[in-house]
């Protein structure tokens, strides 16, 4: 990986880290929002506190082989105990925006049922945290830590899920609602659909290609109803849900290698905006999702339609990819960005700026979607700590070339409102553990002492010129 650090910083030095000139704050426009983003179990740690259930990923970290050193997310940063100072220091950072998750079994133990006061407390105490320093607090509902009770009854398989996920999402709705205006429904449903219960990646491990439709039409009907009770619930709420999206290329411009590249766009962009903007699935790119048919019941079409006021966007990388038969029911492969020379980051994922603007371009041509936000954007590298420093030049770099993109997509006209880096401090990287660092704050995990690297001391002078 040393070398993948060398070759990603030869490319990426487009704009030297001393630069910033080229853009400022202020360009952006005084509305546009800046915001950092976590979840709930990539940093609260305390698993067995105060009543909190089981989730999905407690159980799969216990499984061998699952998390890379048999990492585990018990104290992860433990936020839970360390909120305060953790949202002083987004405040000292800059940032007006905090976006966290709700643990679902922190609320509900057994994921419907019983209440459990002290999960309501801890969120009460951190939103009022938040709004004492003048942070916005933007809730997500469900960042991947189904309740394992709720897991034990067929989880996102079963169809119960829309009701179960409905009495969720009214109890967040009449706790918080009257603090919290700001909603996110879904983070990246894909993944879930995908790598939760596709490829068996995350949690809660499941592998199977069968399974994939009646999770993603769950997570799809869920995504609708939880925007309808939100919407009933909170007054003057901005509503939205957050997807994964790639700008994808074709390998080459073969017929074939052209329509893989339709088949992959429709799975990674596609597939949860356009049933929420009344248009189904997109079978016309991908016809294997019309068999999501034997899922549907009458009435299911419209039931899946939500008009969003924002669409949470999450771009980190572009693909691309070429037709292959040697992989069933995709028919392609993804070209990776080692074999092809590009700059990448510690994951392996193709640094390109490019790729964002035409992906924001790409999701602002549908009529339907109102605003778009950045609700996550960010780097792993591998950083590097001297005594009580840490520099991370290529993470700024990132940045500055992310955001210069964003703002070119504002010049354009399209209608992107926001900006969420991912994330405040390193934290759990599901199956990587704590090996990826994405943080502008760097974390030793044996101390739990946090320390603002480079890149996070750069924002921090952007957000303020
Ligand atoms: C998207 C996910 O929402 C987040 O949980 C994850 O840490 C980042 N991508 C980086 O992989």
């Amino acid at each position: 990986t040393g070398y993948i650090l060398a070759a990603a910083t030869t490319h990426i030095s487009g704009i030297s880290e001393q630069d910033e000139s080229q853009f400022c704050r202020a360009d952006f426009g005084a509305e546009f929002k800046w915001g950092v983003a976590t979840a709930a179990y990539q940093i609260e740690g305390a698993v067995n506190t105060d009543g909190r259930g089981d989730c999905i990923w407690d159980t799969f970290a216990k499984r061998k082989g699952k998390i890379k050193l048999g990492q585990n997310a018990t104290e992860a940063c433990d936020f839970y105990h360390r909120y305060e100072s953790d949202l002083q220091l987004v405040k000292e950072l800059g940032f007006k925006q905090f976006r966290f998750s709700i643990s679902w079994s922190r609320i509900l133990p057994q994921g419907t049922g019983t209440v459990n006061e002290a999960g309501i407390l801890f969120y009460n105490n951190l939103i009022n945290k938040c709004l004492e320093l003048g942070i916005e607090p933007w809730i997500t509902l469900y960042h991947w830590d189904l309740p394992q009770a709720l897991e034990n009854r067929g989880g996102w398989m079963n169809r119960d899920i829309v009701s179960w996920f409905s009495e969720y999402t009214a109890v967040c709705a009449k706790a918080f609602g009257d603090r919290v205006r700001c909603w996110i429904v879904l983070n990246e449903p894909m993944a879930v659909a995908g790598l939760g219960y596709t490829t068996g990646l995350h949690a809660p491990g499941k592998k199977g290609i069968w399974n994939f439709l009646p999770v993603m039409h769950h997570l799809a009907l869920c995504q609708a109803e939880s925007g309808r009770i939100l919407r009933a619930e909170v007054t003057n709420a901005y509503i939205g849900t957050a997807v994964s999206c790639s700008y994808v290329y074709p390998n080459s411009s073969s017929a074939a290698d052209v329509r893989a590249a339709k088949r992959a766009d429709a799975l990674m962009n596609r597939l949860f905006v356009e049933p929420a903007l009344g248009l189904g699935y997109p079978v016309d790119a991908f016809p294997f999702l019309a068999k999501v048919k034997r899922y549907m019941q009458p009435g299911d079409l419209e039931k899946l339609r939500f008009d969003f006021d924002f669409i949470g966007l999450q771009n980190y990388f572009s693909v691309v990819v070429k037709h292959s038969y040697l992989a069933p029911v995709l028919w392609l492969k993804e070209v990776p960005a080692i074999l092809r020379n590009v700059p990448v980051t510690s994951m392996g994922w193709e640094i390109d700026p490019d790729g964002m603007f035409k992906i924001l371009k790409q999701f602002a041509a549908y009529p339907g979607v109102r605003d778009i936000i950045v609700s996550e954007n960010g780097a792993a590298f591998e950083d590097i700590r001297r005594e009580d420093k840490v520099d991370d030049p290529d993470r700024t770099v990132y940045f500055q070339q992310y955001l210069k993109a964003i703002l070119r997509a504002r010049k354009e006209g399209i209608k992107v409102k926001g900006y969420f880096a991912w994330t405040l401090m390193d934290n759990f990287e599901w199956a990587e553990g704590y090996l990826a660092r994405f943080g502008l704050v760097f974390v030793d995990f044996k101390t739990q002492q946090r320390i603002v690297k480079s890149s996070g001391r750069w924002f921090s002078r952007f957000l303020k010129s």
